[in-house]
């Protein structure tokens, strides 16, 4: 495995694989979630290449930047173990240099649920990962379910700016109790811990009562709302029953839906979401 820190020795490696190439971008403080990206880019590519970054455009100033865990040792390890070719860890000067001015702004499907709630946010997001394609060249590129907004930001970028890369989704990976596996979960207290597991409850109710027949999607909000609004430490920041594809909000679920939620348990926000079919 070669770990590289520039964009020439990144170009430089790729240029030397032959065959199909599957990229994995993270931000590090690798999980199992991460791990069943990279092991799903093995099985379908003859290389992979991971890129560890905490891409600074994608935090607002009020958000988590400075306290965002890392540890590249642990992660360069796990990569390890997955047989992982070249790992490419770019420093902020070799992404961002002080003459950098170009963006990547998606609209529509950008504008609800996280984009609502953390403007800008995407925005450094589609950048990022629009630089990493263009240093990686990727063949395929694999993106998490647990952040669904984000891959379909990632779908319509790709499609929009002719890329020519498929992006691959991949099911969310959870704790045994069903808290989705998430960097942040490291923020979480005990007592927090165990108040985190509301996200999948409320979003297994919503599945329930989509299987039991309901269509009506504000009753499913509503009850989903009222669960979680029982947990003292959960103060939610959006519920949503939207359209898989675009993520507009439903009145009547006559369509694939997605139920998402983001709620704050103390200072840590947590995403989650679930396919109501
Ligand atoms: P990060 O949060 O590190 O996530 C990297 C990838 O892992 C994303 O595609 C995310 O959806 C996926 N992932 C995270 N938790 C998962 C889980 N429990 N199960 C399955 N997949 C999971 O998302 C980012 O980084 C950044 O925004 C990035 C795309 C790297 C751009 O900076």
């Amino acid at each position: 495995m070669q770990v590289v820190k520039t964009i020439a020795e990144a170009r430089a490696l790729r240029q030397k694989l032959g065959g199909t190439v599957g990229f994995v971008p993270t931000m590090g403080y690798l999980h199992e979630g991460h791990l069943a990206l990279v092991k799903q880019a093995s099985i379908g590519n003859s290389a992979v290449i991971v890129s560890i970054y905490v891409n600074p455009v994608q935090f607002s100033p009020r958000e988590d930047f400075g306290a965002y865990p890392r540890d590249l040792d642990r992660d360069l390890e796990l990569l390890r173990g997955e047989g992982v070719d070249i790992v490419f860890v770019p420093s902020d000067d070799e992404m961002y240099p002080p003459e950098f001015s170009s963006w990547v702004d998606v609209d529509k499907v950008t504008e609800r649920l996280e984009g609502a709630s953390r403007p800008g946010h995407f925005r450094g997001v589609a950048t990022v990962v629009a630089k990493l394609f263009n240093i990686v060249q990727p063949t395929k590129a694999y993106f998490g379910q647990k952040d669904a907004q984000q891959a379909g930001v990632i779908k319509r970028m790709v499609a929009d700016l002719n890329m020519g890369i498929e992006i691959v989704f991949v099911p969310t990976v959870r704790e045994s109790d069903g808290l989705a596996m998430s960097s942040r979960n490291i923020y979480l207290s005990p007592g927090e811990r165990q108040a985190a597991t509301i996200l999948f409850k409320a979003l297994t109710l919503a599945r329930q009562l989509r299987q039991g027949g309901e269509k009506d999607a504000g009753k499913i909000r509503w009850q989903m709302t009222s669960l979680i609004q029982k947990e003292p430490l959960a103060q939610i920041d959006y519920v949503s029953i939207a359209d898989a594809e675009t993520l507009e909000e439903l009145n009547l679920i006559d369509r694939p839906a997605l139920a998402s939620l983001a709620v704050r348990i103390g200072k840590t926000r947590l995403i989650d979401n679930m396919p109501l079919e």
